[in-house]
């Protein structure tokens, strides 16, 4: 099993960062890289992360995974202070932004819960009922993709 004694340092190693951040070291760079995540140097010039950047390591994960690029997220991670460690309202402003997109996403994969769930394994392709269900592909004027399922 894996120590996970809390060690309440300032800054950390690469490999304390990545353990503590749940991303690998070359996922770190690669933030880095990107100029999503800043370190400082030691002497000996060796990495060393600020805890405050593990909020925005969590901050691009959380965001990748709600389907957000990493362009969008490095503009918005770009308004934060960089004088200081972001405080609550500046990550509710930069939150509040995607509202509207993550509520809509949220709609979306719950009518793709609830209208798939029940189209898997039964095949009936009803006209009344079934949301896959698009007789002579009348809803290829609406655009591409499986439109029922998208317009929530
Ligand atoms: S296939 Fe039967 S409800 Fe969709």
């Amino acid at each position: 099993m894996k120590d996970v004694t809390l060690k309440f340092q300032d800054h950390l190693t690469v490999g304390e960062f990545a353990d503590r951040a749940g991303v690998s070291a070359p996922t770190l760079r690669f933030y880095e890289k990107r100029g999503l995540i800043t370190s400082e140097r030691t002497s000996g010039n060796q990495r060393r992360y600020s805890r405050a950047e593990l909020r925005r390591v969590a901050f691009i994960r959380t965001a990748q995974k709600v389907g957000l690029s990493l362009d969008e997220i490095a503009s918005a991670l770009a308004e934060l202070p960089d004088a200081r460690t972001p405080n609550k309202a500046d990550w509710q402003r930069l939150s509040s932004r995607w509202q509207d997109r993550l509520n809509a996403k949220i709609r979306t994969l719950e009518n793709l819960r609830d209208e798939l769930t029940n189209c898997i394994g039964c095949g009936c392709l009803s006209l009344k009922s079934c949301a896959i269900a698009n007789r002579y592909d009348e809803l290829a004027a609406q655009g591409p993709g499986p439109r029922r399922l998208l317009n929530t």
